[in-house]
């Protein structure tokens, strides 16, 4: 694997990830709402006509314009943040991801394109156009806003199951891997639903619309939540398909993991239970502050599922080749003999600080090592994990990392590596006491 490697962006007050996950989340819940919307359009456009329904032709125009607003402007300002802020804290796996995907990502963009053009000729002529011409330009729109979720659905799968790819290093093998599907229903199915409870929301914030235009725009919009009952489906074939110890983290082996697959399990069931109620009473469950409880409770699922789905891939960024610290699995042998210094050549950025050139040496090794999913001593601070380890214990705990927790990579330094970063804890252990 002939990547390079880059400085590494390290915090001593939060852990960089979150820095992604706080921009992903948020672009990853506008961005399936977007893709939702445009199908929850075409449909409505459909249903408009075919029942002679003014109502919900009057309605989609309003709602259009949301959703051009979230899509286009949220959506894009999110979309390209996440590139900032991935360059930054995970340039490796990035760069892995561009090089083997360029094309797909030149694919992705052409649809973004497409959808932008169909999207902004719906907004300023939509009106105007006869039924035909207006159906299909809503078409248009939806089917290239999925087509940016196929693509960028097909990397993010990647990720966890590389399939294929591993043994061919095809592209195809690797883009159509074997979580590739169940995630792509699984994101259809929860943009269908967000886009319904975005309409609901909409709909309660039109002040010309009195209780009964309300409902029976909800009660349309609705339609589009009945595949979550799919939803169990997608999941089960999700877990049958990732890697063993993947499964076990949600199902038992690792708390956190657990707790947020049951919680976005919870919250999804929440969803489709709300669902039901609006379909069978033919009425909102709630007014507006219940609806945006609910768009909350929605973005706590997706927030739940995107944490479960980076976590459990654990100690991989990319399965089998790249550990979350941005080194290589074929790099870890020769970083035991030769060590960090060999990979960092970077100063510190205050070397002042260190009392000795081995506590020095240390930090830097921490800083290539660990810092992606530790800080010294707040969030998941080392201080504390080892507070109860002489110098022994932790010499010989952190030689076996990937023994200890298997969802840490194992230790890719020599053995003065080794000696050093146990001389950094203890200063640092001190500095904290
Ligand atoms: C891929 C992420 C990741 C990397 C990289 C990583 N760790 Fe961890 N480590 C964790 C997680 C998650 C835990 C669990 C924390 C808990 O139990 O609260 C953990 C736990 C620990 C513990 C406590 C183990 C125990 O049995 O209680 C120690 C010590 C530790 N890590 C040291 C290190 C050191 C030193 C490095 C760098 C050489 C490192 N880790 C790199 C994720 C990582």
């Amino acid at each position: 694997m002939d990547l390079p490697h880059f400085p590494v962006f390290a915090s001593d007050a939060f852990l960089p990830g979150l820095l992604i996950a706080a921009v992903a989340i948020t672009h990853v819940f506008l961005a399936q709402f977007a893709v939702g919307g445009g199908i929850l359009v075409t449909f409505f456009e459909w249903r408009a006509e075919k029942k002679g329904h003014t109502l919900l032709r009057d309605f989609l125009h309003r709602f259009f314009t949301t959703l051009v607003l979230v899509s286009f402007v949220l959506g894009a300002v999110t979309g390209v943040g996440i590139w900032l802020v991935t360059a930054l804290v995970s340039p490796r796996p990035l760069l892995l991801l561009v090089r083997e995907f360029h094309w797909i990502w030149g694919a992705e963009w052409c649809f973004f394109c497409l959808e932008v053009a169909c999207g902004y000729a719906y907004y300023v002529h939509g009106r105007t156009l006869g039924f035909q011409k207006r159906f299909w330009l809503a078409a248009g729109y939806s089917f290239s806003a999925w087509m940016s979720l196929f693509w960028v659905n097909g990397i993010l799968s990647f990720q966890l199951t590389p399939g294929g790819w591993l043994e061919t290093g095809s592209v195809w093998a690797g883009f159509f891997n074997p979580s590739f599907w169940p995630t792509l229903f699984g994101r259809t199915f929860a943009s269908m639903a967000l886009a319904a409870i975005g309409a609901t929301m909409v709909a309660q914030l039109i002040r010309s619309y009195d209780e009964s235009d309300t409902r029976e725009i909800v009660r349309n919009a609705a339609t589009l939540l009945l595949p979550l009952a799919l939803m169990p489906v997608a999941a089960v074939w999700f877990l049958a398909v990732v890697p063993e110890e993947s499964r076990r983290y949600v199902t038992g082996a690792n708390v956190p993991m657990t707790m947020f697959f049951a919680l976005a399990a919870l919250f999804s069931v929440l969803i489709a239970g709300t669902a039901i109620f609006t379909l069978l009473k033919r009425r909102p469950l709630f007014h507006l502050p219940g609806t945006v409880l609910l768009a909350a409770l929605a973005f706590c699922a997706t927030g739940a599922t995107e944490f479960v789905r980076e976590g459990i891939r654990k100690p991989y960024v990319v399965h089998g080749v790249l550990y979350s610290n941005g080194i290589a699995v074929e790099e870890v042998r020769r970083l035991r003999r030769r060590g960090i210094d060999s990979l960092d050549p970077w100063p510190l950025r205050d070397p002042e600080k260190y009392p000795t050139r081995t506590v020095r040496n240390g930090r830097r090794v921490y800083r290539e090592l660990c810092s992606s999913c530790h800080t010294p001593a707040k969030m998941n601070g080392l201080v504390h994990l080892t507070a109860a380890w002489d110098r022994q214990m932790l010499e010989s705990n952190i030689k076996k990392l990937h023994l200890l927790k298997t969802f840490m990579p194992p230790f890719a330094g020599d053995d003065e590596d080794l000696e050093d970063i146990v001389a950094y804890l203890i200063w640092l252990r001190k500095g904290t006491e």
